[in-house]
């Protein structure tokens, strides 16, 4: 595992977004061999998307043969309430950039089946080979996408209950009030994740300082499910200075 620690969040968002760039450009994507690129919400990536953004005005990266996968998405809200992750991702990033409206892939919390939902999404996942680059955040107490504690290193696509914790966490977006916030999501699974060629995740802030201790120098367990990272052969970690205080 490689852990880069910058000095503030601001720092964090500037170099994951150029090294995501770079992976792009590197990989030279065309119509037929697009870039697979994982994606996670939060309050986290907010800078790395905007300076995406800003490296797409100035032509320095483009999405146009770039297919996206996000991590997670709420049941029991509307596709467009304005906190639904399919809200946030075209609010945040895909409205201002080249990509294309089918090369985008969302779970919907609001399908009729919601096992075959999941199994759709794995499906799409295969029917590329394996996701290029994976970016992600973490949760104060060590979750990935919405792989809760206790949530198996193994697991694929699937349904998962929130914890109170989480949804606590995520009142804040909901206007401070917990039972506005969905206690359901769709998340991909830790099994998901580890598929992908390489995982970059992003760890800001002191609060989640214990969330970075256990991904770093804990051992492998299902109750901090970020530190299954420690399996994967290219996983990276890049982190700001509050967040390393328990290192
Ligand atoms: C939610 C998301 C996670 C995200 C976490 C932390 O639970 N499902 O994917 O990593 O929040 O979010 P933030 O970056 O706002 O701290």
């Amino acid at each position: 595992m490689r852990l880069i620690p910058l000095n503030n969040a601001k720092e964090v968002g500037l170099w994951s977004a150029r090294y995501i760039s770079d992976r792009i450009n590197k990989f030279q994507p065309t119509a037929d061999k697009p870039f697979i690129l994982g994606l996670p919400t939060g309050g986290t990536p907010l800078t790395t998307y905007k300076r995406l953004i800003e490296l797409y005005e100035a032509g320095e990266v483009s999405f146009k043969h770039v297919v996206t996968f996000n991590m997670d998405e709420y049941i029991g809200i509307t596709a467009d309430h304005p906190e639904s992750y399919r809200s946030f991702m075209y609010n945040n990033f895909f409205n201002h950039i080249d990509i294309k409206e089918e090369n985008i892939n969302l779970l919907n919390g609001n399908a009729d089946d919601v096992d075959a939902e999941c199994q759709r999404y794995e499906a799409k996942i295969k029917s590329y080979g394996r996701i290029n680059l994976f970016m992600g955040g973490v949760g104060n107490d060590g979750h990935i996408a919405f792989n809760e504690p206790a949530s198996s290193l193994a697991s694929r696509t699937r349904i998962k209950t929130l914890t109170q914790d989480t949804r606590i966490a995520n009142s804040r977006f909901f206007d401070n009030d917990i039972n506005q916030v969905p206690k359901y999501a769709l998340t991909i699974g830790v099994g998901t994740l580890l598929d992908s060629a390489e995982i970059m995740i992003l760890v800001t802030g002191h609060n989640k300082a214990l969330a970075l201790e256990a991904a770093v120098e804990g051992n492998v367990n299902h109750l901090w499910t970020v530190s299954a990272l420690q399996l994967h052969p290219k996983a990276l970690i890049v982190c700001d200075e509050p967040a390393t205080q328990e290192l």
